[in-house]
């Protein structure tokens, strides 16, 4: 795991993936190019947001939700030499004091998306949502809009065909008309397909609350992650014309009472399309990727679910149209945009400004021998989390937790019950006497429980040791 610094403004704006590094717009519709080694490039093409005119019209003084409006997400598509870049983002409609989400298609060239040539082309609104939403407070600063909180993912199904995410609009208590909510007549709660060739756009699906997340996988399966209202934020497989309940039913129920008043099967999700997987409670769930490039060779066609509430990714593993798991895996950042980069990495975009790449690396290869002495022994570390943790506070295993392991007394760890043999040493845990525990315990501390270990080459307890002195 790698983690860079970037400009990104805070939260939303997005990432995607270009044949040799990341592409990142942020919030306020700046650009910059990542290359392969992580160094950030200021670009000339600008997503024609207008966030300021937003912020500066007396209209939207005071707003909640005004530091959410702005780039929602990026799609970059290159065929036939032809780099196509989608945004998705808040428009202001000052005259009219409403907004909407505005889906625009910029045709460039790939040498101005890696900064080596000067911004070509000029930008093509293929969608404007409707009807323009008005600037209505909710009572204890909740939001009805639809498009500041969430959704504008976009995704392609076919080179003319691009499905968009657009968030629900709210009423108090979440109570609003499920006629008026999945009617064609309006935008929002859907996920819409619009045809790039004719300009016209329809509902692919309805019945969404707050979509976050959508990805079409090579064998052409459409996902999609969605919050639900308290509770039961879901994994949903898009099929063209299916409703998927909302508002009607819901697994989650609303902000103030333990159900969901509408639902005449409580806890039920009856007579509409079925989330796929369900997280109870709701992890505040983010994009999906699928795992398709071949970096994780044992991951490879799993679905990856990110979280910001939560600050994990969920892998989850599909077999025949079930999820069978879900593994969570920590990352300790809310993360808020996910791509599979071309080499097969995944790319996460945290809502505190960092781009966090993790590669798959197998202890021994030859790309571990190229990381940092501390990432080579932390592979090595994976022995000793059979029986040690090492994150601060966790728990006595069979073995003591070994967080701050490095300058410790030796068998300090509260609440672990050591060996009469490790009791009885004196003294602190510095770098060679480490080592040589590990190389061979019985020897330090003749009759301590600590079996022997296989046998570490120097450089391999050298690495262990780098590792174990960054767990401070
Ligand atoms: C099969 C289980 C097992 C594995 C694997 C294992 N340990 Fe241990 N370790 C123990 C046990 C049990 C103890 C307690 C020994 C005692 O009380 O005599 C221990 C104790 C220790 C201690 C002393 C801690 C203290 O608080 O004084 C250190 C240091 C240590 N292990 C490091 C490691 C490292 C580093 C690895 C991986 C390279 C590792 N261990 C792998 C079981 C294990």
């Amino acid at each position: 795991m790698k983690k860079v610094s970037v400009p990104a403004e805070g939260r939303d704006g997005g990432i995607a993936a270009l044949a040799d590094g990341i592409l990142l717009v942020n919030r306020k519709g700046a650009s910059w190019f990542v290359d392969k080694d992580r160094a950030l490039h200021p670009l000339a093409v600008a997503v024609p947001v207008n966030v300021r005119e937003f912020l500066d019209d007396p209209a939207t003084a005071g707003l909640v939700m005004a530091p959410q409006f702005g780039v929602k997400d990026i799609l970059v598509d290159e065929r036939d030499g032809v780099v196509r870049l989608f945004a998705s983002f808040n428009f202001w409609f000052a005259e009219q004091d409403c907004y909407g989400l505005r889906v625009a298609l910029l045709e460039t060239s790939l040498a101005s998306l890696r900064g080596e040539a000067s911004p070509s082309g000029e930008w093509r609104t293929v969608l404007d949502t409707r009807p323009c939403m008005p600037l209505t407070r909710m009572p204890g600063g909740g939001s009805p809009h639809p498009t500041l909180g969430a959704a504008g993912r976009l995704a392609l199904r076919s080179p003319t065909e691009l499905l968009v995410s657009v968030g629900g609009f709210r009423g108090e208590n979440e109570m609003i008309p499920s006629s008026e909510y999945w009617s064609a007549d309006n935008s929002y709660g859907k996920v819409l397909l619009v045809d790039l060739s004719s300009g016209t756009s329809r509902p692919f699906t309805v019945g969404h609350r707050n979509p976050q997340g959508l990805v079409v996988t090579r064998d052409g399966a459409i996902w999609e992650t969605e919050h639900a209202a308290r509770g039961g934020d879901e994994l949903n497989r898009l099929v063209d014309g299916q409703n998927y309940g909302y508002p009607a039913v819901s697994y989650g129920t609303t902000y103030d009472a333990m159900i969901w008043p509408s639902n005449p099967q409580q806890g039920r999700h009856e007579g509409f399309a079925r989330p796929t997987n369900v997280w109870m409670p709701s992890v505040g769930i983010s994009q999906v990727v699928a795992l398709e490039k071949g970096g994780f060779p044992y991951w490879q066609g799993d679905l990856v679910v990110a979280s910001m509430a939560m600050e994990h990714l969920y892998r989850v593993r599909i077999e025949d149209g079930r999820a069978i798991y879900a593994e969570p895996m920590r990352l300790d950042h809310r993360i808020r945009d996910l791509v599979e980069a071309n080499d097969g990495s995944l790319v996460a975009k945290t809502d505190d400004d960092f781009l966090i790449y993790l590669t798959n690396v197998t202890a021994g290869s030859a790309a571990a021998q190229a990381l940092a002495p501390a990432e080579r022994g932390q592979l090595i570390a994976t022995t000793c989390m059979g029986c040690h943790t090492l994150t601060p506070g966790g728990n006595q295993g069979i073995g003591p937790n070994l967080h701050r392991i490095v300058g410790r007394d030796i068998a300090s760890s509260e609440g672990y019950g050591y060996s009469a043999a490790l009791k009885g040493l004196d003294g602190v845990w510095e770098g060679e006497l480490l080592k040589r525990f590990i190389a061979d315990p019985a020897f330090v501390a003749p009759g301590t429980t600590m079996a022997k270990l296989p046998t570490y080459s120097d450089q391999q307890l050298a690495d262990l040791l780098a590792y174990l002195e960054t767990l401070r």
